[in-house]
């Protein structure tokens, strides 16, 4: 189980999807849906870019393949929210923003 602080997820116009703190054990995607956020997303294994988002802030505590691996080429600061999971089994104190890119 992990507790992320303080989250926010923000579609493409910047528009908020979700502000609060979360906890799970699951990667981003499955975290997201579980709370009912329509989160574009395909592949569900690491192939597309559908549920890429840009981490705008705390990627320091992201392992980007904690649930699989990229099998696509992107940028340092993309996350690709259905394999993309906390670093660290808990963590408090942390803060992060995702921007969806589609
Ligand atoms: S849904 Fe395809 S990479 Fe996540």
């Amino acid at each position: 189980m992990y507790i992320i602080n303080y989250i926010t997820l923000l579609d493409s116009d910047e528009e908020k999807l979700f502000e609060g703190t979360l906890s799970s054990n699951d990667s981003f995607l499955k975290t997201f849906q579980e709370l009912d956020i329509d989160i574009p997303f395909s592949c569900n294994m690491g192939c597309c870019m559908s549920c890429g988002v840009r981490v705008l802030e705390g990627i320091e505590y992201i392992n980007q393949e904690k649930y699989g691996e990229i099998y696509i080429e992107v940028e340092n600061d993309i996350i690709l929210m259905c394999i993309a999971g906390l670093e660290t089994n808990i963590s408090t104190n942390i803060r992060i923003t995702l921007k969806s890119l589609m």
